[in-house]
């Protein structure tokens, strides 16, 4: 998968949004790793949730051309990059901003995307909707993560695959359980060690 190019955004613009990093990549490889199963499944809607500068969401796109693509970030200045990264890419992404996918239940999509706040952090440092937003996950990283989860049934649909980062320390195995409760399997489809943090992209599926 093509990287976007990222050249119409100012480096300062990066204090307001989440600047993409080892773990974007990671995640835009292990949908690369997965082209080819993904191309099988021909998917109609794709969602990217918290989409950041755009960059997942654009080289997803640009894999897919035929795909019709949709974004959300709780940081609005988020939306707006992901936006004009889409623009600058020749590619078109319906980018809303929102808390997780709360104003798509009861639509579905094919493939969804999430590399949320994973760091651990206190509950109060958590949920709020600027720059903290891109890493503060409160309790063992997974706050955030976790209220995604419990949608995932209501806007996945039954052929659908849900792609998520996690790092160790947001406990994956707990993540697998609950998924497993909601009748998914799991997957690691990718894992990479950066610097003190070990990544992982897991995906669920039902079918
Ligand atoms: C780790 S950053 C990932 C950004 C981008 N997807 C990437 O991989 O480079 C997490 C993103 O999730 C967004 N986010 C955090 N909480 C959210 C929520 N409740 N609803 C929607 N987006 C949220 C943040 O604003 C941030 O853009």
């Amino acid at each position: 998968m093509e990287t976007p190019k990222q050249n119409h955004i100012d480096k300062a613009d990066y204090d307001y949004v989440y600047e993409p990093a080892e773990d974007s990549f990671l995640l835009i490889d292990a949908l690369e790793k997965d082209l080819q199963y993904l191309k099988n499944k021909n998917p109609t809607f794709c969602l990217e949730v918290g989409s950041g500068s755009g960059v997942v969401i654009t080289a997803f796109s640009m894999a897919f051309p035929t795909t019709i693509c949709f974004s959300t970030d709780i940081n609005y200045k988020a939306c707006d990059m992901t936006k004009s990264t889409a623009i600058n890419n020749n590619i078109s992404v319906e980018t809303v901003n929102m808390d997780l996918a709360s104003s798509f239940i009861g639509n579905k999509f094919d493939i969804i995307i999430f590399n949320p706040p994973y760091v651990v952090t206190e509950s109060k440092e958590c949920g709020g909707c600027d720059i903290t937003a891109s890493w503060a996950g409160g309790v063992k990283g997974r706050e955030i993560t976790d209220r995604l989860l419990d949608m995932i049934p209501k806007i996945l649909t039954d052929e659908g695959i849900f792609y998520l980062l996690l790092i160790e320390e947001n406990i994956p195995n707990e993540v697998i359980t609950i998924m497993l409760k909601y009748g998914y399997k799991s997957e690691i489809v990718m894992r990479r060690r950066v610097r003190n943090e070990d990544q992982l992209v897991l995906k669920f599926y039902k079918n």
